[in-house]
């Protein structure tokens, strides 16, 4: 393996990602001992050391981690702040001699697409891409063509191993779980198909709304936000063939393989809505068509899953906030009981666990079917998880590319998603705090 990285410098770090993500995660890899020498926060407003540390003890305290002050002051002493310009080449010079003796800054672009570009050539025009990795955030791109775009602009700067696309539904313990799950038990992998499973379901709901962060989220939305990478990378992980082994590379080609079996999505088994209240916040542009909910359809068209759909829906401002995964099994050939189908469900967000509804006896004289849920909570058995963003921190400073994103997987999402992006009529509205439009309710 690589050498591991000697600094990371956080791109925005006055941003929203930094506070909520990149600060605790930080901290938690300072209370391990995997925290480097150095950490440089870059931004344009013009903080001062001492802004930095309070936001990141802000940040830590937010995220509800116990805060303890030696392993606090151990992450501040490393951490500096550079304010400047991104496209003013002075920026660069001054983070290059910040960045003298290091050998391998992992540079992380917590900043909206439009900066990209300065951020990318200040970093080559200084020498810094030269040995420098880069975590680049999802969506990768903004549809197929700038996805290519962003892969030529990084490529042309930094050597290919060296680039993290990240999605962090892939650092999440229990959605990489789902692979073992479905290879590690006999009794499941078996039904894992058409035969007997009648339709997957994959939901990621969320009780917030856009929390602050409208003016980012209007040019974005459900689709782009969620669908195209969390929760394809979901169904891939569900659907793809076994691995011809336990390699990275036998993983990601089968991911990619099935989705590339995927058809694009239509608008015509396409929901989407829009919660009330939304075209009120700052930065929503007047008659915004964003959607903040998506519901829709997909269909593998392979040997295992022809026939059975794939309902994938998101959306915010809703009951509840959950990410869940709902595989309905056909019902017994035979008649003898009339029985409702097992559900095998799985939660992957917090509180994560499996549960599966089973047919058993009611109490009485009558032989009559009633559903119990066979329930595993892991918290109860299993030790913490850490959090994703923890782990690919962690992972990107490896250089172990295990749990990132690829472009192949990337640009068969992009094409999956092309025919429902930037619909500009049909959003519809819905109440906060609702299952999303009515519509949504039936879109299968
Ligand atoms: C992010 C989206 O990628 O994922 C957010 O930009 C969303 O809008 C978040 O809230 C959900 O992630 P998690 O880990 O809280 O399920």
């Amino acid at each position: 393996m690589d050498v591991r990285s000697d600094a990371v410098v956080l791109f925005g770090v006055t941003g929203d990602l930094v506070s909520k993500k990149l600060f605790p995660a930080l901290y938690e890899l300072t209370r391990r001992g995997r925290v480097p020498s150095r950490v440089i926060g870059v931004a344009r407003s013009p903080w001062d050391h001492q802004q930095l540390v309070t936001a990141a003890r802000k940040a830590v305290t937010e995220a509800g981690l116990d805060l303890d002050e030696a392993v606090f002051e151990d992450l501040s002493a490393r951490m500096t702040m550079l304010s400047g310009d991104y496209a003013a080449p002075g920026t660069y010079e001054r983070l290059a001699g910040a960045l003298a003796d290091a050998e391998r800054p992992l540079f992380y672009l917590a900043i909206p697409p439009a900066v990209f570009d300065a951020v990318v050539s200040g970093l080559s025009g200084s020498g810094l891409a030269d040995r420098g990795r880069v975590v680049v955030e999802k969506p990768f791109g903004h549809d197929l063509p700038s996805s290519h775009a962003l892969n030529e602009r990084l490529t042309g700067a930094f050597a290919p191993e060296s680039i993290f696309r990240i999605d962090h539904y892939l650092g999440k313990e229990p959605i990489e779980g789902l692979s073992l799950f479905r290879f590690g038990n006999r009794v499941f992998e078996q039904l894992w198909n058409r035969e007997h499973i009648a339709s997957i379901q994959v939901t990621v709901a969320e009780k917030f709304g856009t929390q602050g962060r409208a003016g980012f989220y209007d040019n974005v939305g459900a689709i782009r936000d969620v669908l195209q990478n969390h929760i394809l990378q979901v169904v891939a992980l569900l659907a793809m063939e076994p691995p011809a082994d336990a390699s990275q590379e036998a993983f990601q080609a089968a991911e990619a393989e099935v989705l590339s079996q995927a058809l694009a999505l239509s608008p015509e088994t396409t929901v989407r809505g829009q919660y009330e209240g939304y075209r009120d916040e700052t930065g929503v542009k007047p008659g915004s068509q964003t959607e903040t909910f998506v519901a829709t359809r997909l269909t593998i068209d392979n040997d295992r899953w022809a026939g059975v759909p794939f309902l994938l829906r998101t959306g915010k401002s809703m009951p509840g906030t959950a990410t869940e995964v709902v595989v309905e099994f056909r019902p017994p050939d035979t008649t003898v009981y009339p029985v409702a189908a097992n559900l095998l469900r799985f939660r992957l967000g917090k509180n994560d666990g499996i549960s599966l509804s089973a047919q058993v006896k009611t109490p009485g004289t009558e032989v009559v079917a009633q559903t119990v849920e066979l329930n595993a909570d892991f918290d109860s058995f299993l030790e913490p998880r850490r959090e994703a963003y923890e782990r690919l921190l962690d992972d990107a400073m490896d250089a172990d590319h295990t749990r990132f994103a690829r472009v192949a997987a990337i640009e068969q999402e992009w094409r999956i998603v092309d025919p429902i992006l930037d619909l500009t009529t049909g959003v519809q509205e819905y109440p906060q705090g609702t299952w999303g439009p009515a519509d949504g309710e039936t879109w299968h």
